[in-house]
């Protein structure tokens, strides 16, 4: 890292961020590490909300900071932008690269104009005209909110009707606000999901490996999306082909694309894909940031020091450092949530169980927590805990997780968690 600044400052208060945070705090290139605003897992927390960009550069400057940008609030309204003009260094996308996560239409542009393997898709700023579309399509259909809808903006439609309903609910009734002024129809395609997420320095990238979330809410992929609710890493279903495959067709081909749109991608670019029935990847959505929880299950696999990739990253210089290296075993992270999560649920709730030390291949990271009045860690969101363990294979990992998440209570039965992490179709 740059000689000048060892502090690092973690923008955001998840578990993605304390992922993040534990990683690079075992840097040698490292003295502090600073969250803003952090949670009760993480310390030196700063009390400096994500999107107070003139409080958290002041910080960064009198602690002289290499800030890393989590959630995506703060990028897509141009945390790196204002930090540059201010020559602060900070890692992540301008606001203007950040349009391939806050614009689905421009990243299925991008995808489409360069071919690059996405569903076949419209958009839309007319309703009416949507709806025509919609009875003209024989296949099923996913409806997707145009700008970011706090990860709810898509919807799987099994019918002429779902799908109708759909863009009722997004453009007139307009649930998802401005969000929905525009949307994208997207030809449905079946297959597994897998996240792959790469650092780019604008021209090149380092692939971490591949990794699967869970969205939905309940058990067996049903009820509605979430953040995410677990994950884990390697994914057995993606060959080392299929993946140089994806990193060569889609991630690269991205990245060229988005530097000669003069809107070059600096940050971690987060693929969201469905491998089909015959192995073929395509992308169906971009994230610029990081995955919460994909980056729990990421960083506990880890063996190369994530800052040094972060810091030549964001010199433009990535191509000067090997491929990351990781552990070959298997992550697995279950997310324990409040019971009601993602709609209303409690706040406030002593957690007990927690212990102080846990054997290395156990990691807790904190999300939505906080200390009550007396210094105990109580919940304070719907995300509160993520759970992750470390073995040689999946199904151990997966008994080692739930042993700990098992131990783990807050109210009455006020903690909810799947029971699925780990396991897939086949
Ligand atoms: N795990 C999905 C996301 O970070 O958006």
């Amino acid at each position: 890292m740059n000689q000048s600044s060892k502090s690092v400052l973690i923008v955001g208060g998840g578990g993605r961020e304390h992922a993040l945070g534990w990683k690079i705090a075992q840097s040698n290139l490292v003295e502090s590490v600073y969250y803003a605003p952090g949670n009760a897992g993480t310390v030196n927390n700063v009390p400096i909300q994500p999107c107070e960009f003139d409080r958290l550069s002041a910080f960064a400057r009198s602690k002289n900071c290499f800030t890393i940008v989590g959630p995506e609030a703060p990028i897509s309204t141009g945390i790196v932008d204002y930090f540059s003009a201010r020559d602060l260094r900070i890692f992540g996308p301008s606001s203007g690269a950040a349009k391939i996560e806050t614009s689905k239409s421009f990243a299925k542009d991008i995808l489409r104009s360069n071919g690059i393997p996405t569903p076949e898709f419209s958009s839309f700023t007319d309703h009416q005209k949507a709806k025509d579309y919609v009875l003209k399509q024989s296949q099923d259909l996913v409806i997707k909110a145009d700008g970011i809808a706090g990860g709810k903006g898509v919807i799987v439609c099994g019918s002429h009707e779902e799908a109708i309903n759909a863009i009722e609910e997004i453009m007139v009734k307009r649930i998802f606000g401005e969000a929905g002024d525009r949307i994208v129809i997207e030809e449905r395609i079946r297959g597994r999901e897998v996240s792959l997420i790469a650092l780019s320095d604008g021209d090149n990238i380092k692939a971490f490996p591949t990794c699967r979330d869970y969205k939905n809410i309940a058990d067996g992929d049903i009820g509605p999306n979430t953040g995410g609710m677990g994950s884990f890493s390697p994914v057995p279903y993606v060959s080392r082909d299929l993946q140089r495959e994806i990193l060569h067709n889609i991630i690269d081909r991205t990245v060229s694309a988005m530097k000669s749109k003069s809107v070059p991608f600096t940050g971690f670019l987060y693929a969201g894909l469905m491998i089909d029935n015959k192995g073929k990847a395509s992308a169906l959505e971009f994230n610029a940031r990081m995955g919460d929880p994909e980056c729990q299950s990421l960083m506990v696999r880890m063996d190369s020091d994530l800052i040094e990739y972060l810091s030549f990253a964001e010199a433009g210089k990535l191509d000067d450092l090997p491929p990351m290296r990781w552990k070959e075993q298997t992550s697995v992270c279950v997310v324990m949530a409040a019971r009601g999560y993602p709609s209303e649920y409690r706040k406030g709730q002593v957690i007990h169980g927690l212990k102080n030390t846990y054997p290395k291949e156990i990691n807790i990271f904190h999300s939505g927590t906080t200390h009550d009045s007396v210094g105990r860690i109580a919940t304070n969101g719907g995300r509160v805990l993520s759970v992750t363990a470390l073995a040689q294979k999946l199904g151990e990992a997966r008994q080692r997780v739930y042993e700990v998440v098992d131990e783990i209570t807050w109210g009455e039965n006020g903690q909810y968690f799947r029971k699925d992490i780990g396991t897939y179709s086949t």
